[in-house]
């Protein structure tokens, strides 16, 4: 396998939650900028239709991400509009439950509980997602993940965002400073679109640049660590189910170019 586990501050237990709040509300402004949820929703809606299920459970939600949006999209389409969505993190994100619980929205919900993804037989029924989330388990972790869904016949879609501009690692070593440097500099914007913004976005990014710094490595060792086309096939090597099916693919842009890529797990419908 190609693929690296460089080390992100966001997967240490110490790593402080409002800074990982901070970082992931960087990431949401990101996807929005790319267009993520144009992408993703007809994703979600296939693998809805493909399960039967009307429960979306996010694992890795972060501050929400764009799952929110992706469900209003979602639901726009016919026979889609009861969908319901489940957060979920290792890490609760206690902003948006907070946010959530003073202005509640309707099908969406954010678990406090901490819901580890590796722990898939233990996470509520329904289509389970993983939106830039697949990336933070390691080879073992992620292959069992595939399995539970098979064993369990959950359906499951994982989506990364960055996964269609895989680099080999020596390149992504090489580029890595003026990665960072760009990803640094590009914070200082993202945290200006920040909403609600808090007193901490501000201070640490503008004041002591603390999100910067974190988003830019966690950002770029992102990168190396997502699994390709060929990674996914040898996780998926030996799970070969004939009940479940797999397909994976690239998500496409508003403008039909590629965006991220996916995997999405399907049990096959039992004929009545
Ligand atoms: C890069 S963030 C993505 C957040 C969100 N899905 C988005 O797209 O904005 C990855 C998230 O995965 C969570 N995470 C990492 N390991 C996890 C695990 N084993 N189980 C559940 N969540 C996990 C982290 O806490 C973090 O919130």
């Amino acid at each position: 396998m190609k693929r690296v586990h460089v080390l992100e501050f966001e997967d240490l237990d110490w790593f402080p939650g409002w800074l990982r709040t901070c970082i992931t509300n960087n990431i949401v402004i990101m996807a929005r900028f790319l267009g993520v949820r144009h992408a993703l929703s007809p994703l979600i809606t296939t693998a809805l239709q493909r399960s039967e299920a009307r429960q979306v459970v996010d694992l890795g939600s972060g501050a929400g991400g764009v799952m929110p949006e992706v469900i209003q999209t979602v639901r726009t389409a016919s026979g889609m509009e009861d969908v319901t969505l489940l957060l979920s993190d290792k890490f609760p994100d206690r902003p948006m439950i907070e946010r959530l619980a003073s202005e509640p929205q309707e099908g969406l919900r954010y678990l406090p509980d901490s819901v580890d993804a590796t722990r898939l037989e233990a996470a509520p029924e329904g289509l389970k997602t993983m939106v830039n989330c697949f990336h933070h388990m390691r080879p073992n972790e992620a292959r069992a993940i595939l399995a539970s869904a098979i064993e369990q016949r959950q359906p499951i879609l994982i989506y990364e965002m960055g996964g269609h501009q895989t680099v080999p690692f020596i390149l992504w070593l090489l580029t890595l400073p003026l990665g960072l440097t760009l990803v640094f500099l590009m914070a200082f914007v993202k945290s200006a679109f920040v909403r609600p913004v808090t007193p901490q976005q501000l201070i640490f990014t503008y004041l002591i640049p603390l999100i910067p710094l974190f988003y830019a490595w966690d950002g770029q060792a992102s990168m190396p660590r997502i699994y390709s086309a060929d990674d996914l096939d040898e996780l998926l090597s030996g799970l070969e189910d004939s009940n479940y099916v797999w397909e994976k693919g690239y998500g496409q842009s508003r403008s039909g170019g590629k965006l991220g890529t996916y995997l999405m797990g399907s049990p096959k419908q039992e004929c009545p």
